[in-house]
């Protein structure tokens, strides 16, 4: 059988390096080792359901290796690869309580913060996955050794380059790099990505809202008022809107960056430790704020910020997330700052 031939990530990730004469292919080269990472995971999750069978599920496996949880396990390949890629010079990770080095010798001028398996509870029911990647260049270009927790404590606007893998009915590999949204499908049998939806732009107006819904209890009034006013119907502007929500932040912002929607993980009074919601600032809500500016989208925290905008206080940090399409998440905002 001929197959079309495709254009392959390293082949896109070369030609827009090309159009940065200055470039030293240093991020080329970290976005290669990352993508080697997230295939490792790919193939590791689809295999995740037959571990009973294959007699992997319990503490060792049938060679007596002992088998690590899904989280842990692309925790480690992330961690394991990029210490010694030779491109960061030091990490974070939604699994790590404190910042993670590089290898003594393998310091390079990026920085990595990762959330190496996003949907966690959505493992066991075999809905999918995903793992989120954002990069920043060292702060002083001119420093050498190690990076320290201020090179990893950086507005989202900053970023170089942020993207996510989702592990659903196919693999797929979604980035930018500052010119637009590529996104990259893994042809499993050669082991490949393949450009499959070039220059992702989120239509203008969404078809979707995401929220958990369960929360209602727990929002403001603002919040609560907007979500009702999307449940109303109004034909002109084309409400009721439809409701998605499946739970796993890198799904839930696929779909809507696909198709047109607005996803929100407000602020509440849940959990008084957590009065920002529940997603992560560097791992989470930056990452995901950076791709849906590059897609013609916005991100805001409902308080009057675009989550672009905040300054880090800690690698953990929590914010309110109201992200999608634009036309949507204006309203949104004037909803939650009491305007409407
Ligand atoms: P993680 O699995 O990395 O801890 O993240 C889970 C997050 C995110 O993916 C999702 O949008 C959100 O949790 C769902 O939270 P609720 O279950 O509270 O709706
Ligand atoms: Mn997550
Ligand atoms: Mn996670």
């Amino acid at each position: 059988m001929n197959r079309p031939l495709g254009i392959t990530v390293s082949r896109n990730i070369i030609d827009s390096q090309r159009m940065h004469p200055e470039a030293t292919g240093e991020l080329s080269g970290l976005l290669s080792e990352l993508i080697v990472a997230a295939k490792t995971i790919s193939a590791e999750v689809n295999m995740a359901g037959l571990a009973d069978i294959l007699g992997m599920s319990g503490k060792t496996n049938i060679q007596g290796e002992s088998v690590q949880k899904l989280d842990e396990f692309a925790n480690n390949t992330i961690k394991r690869r990029m210490a010694k890629s030779g491109y960061i010079c030091v990490m974070t990770s939604e699994e790590e309580e404190g910042i993670v080095p590089v290898n003594e010798g393998y310091e390079g001028k990026y920085t990595l913060a990762f959330d190496p398996l996003d949907g966690s509870s959505n493992i066991d029911v075999n809905v999918s996955v995903g793992t989120i990647f954002s990069i920043h260049r060292r702060k002083s270009s001119l420093a050498s050794g190690q990076g320290n927790l201020e090179d990893l404590l950086r507005k989202g606007s900053e970023q170089v380059a942020a993207g996510y893998i989702i592990y659903g009915s196919s693999t797929m590999l979604v980035f930018s790099t500052g010119q637009g949204v590529q996104g990259f499908t893994l042809d499993p049998s050669v082991g490949e990505f393949f450009l499959s939806h070039p220059d992702i732009k989120t239509p203008e107006k969404s078809i979707y809202f995401s929220a958990n819904e369960g929360n209602y209890q727990y929002w403001d009034e603002n919040m609560r008022r907007y979500i009702n006013w999307l449940k109303e119907e109004n034909k002109e502007d084309g409400r009721p809107l439809s409701a998605r929500y499946i739970g796993t932040l890198v799904s839930d912002f696929h779909r809507n960056l696909i198709k047109g929607g607005i996803f929100l993980y407000p602020k509440d009074n849940k959990n008084p430790d957590k009065p920002s919601g529940k997603l992560r600032l560097l791992y989470e809500a930056g990452p995901f704020a950076y791709l849906v500016e590059q897609a013609g989208g916005r991100a805001i925290t409902g308080d009057g910020r675009n989550v672009s905008d905040i300054e880090p206080e800690e690698l953990h940090q929590r914010v309110p997330l109201i992200i999608g399409s634009k036309y949507d998440v204006d309203i949104a905002e004037d909803f939650l700052l009491g305007r409407r």
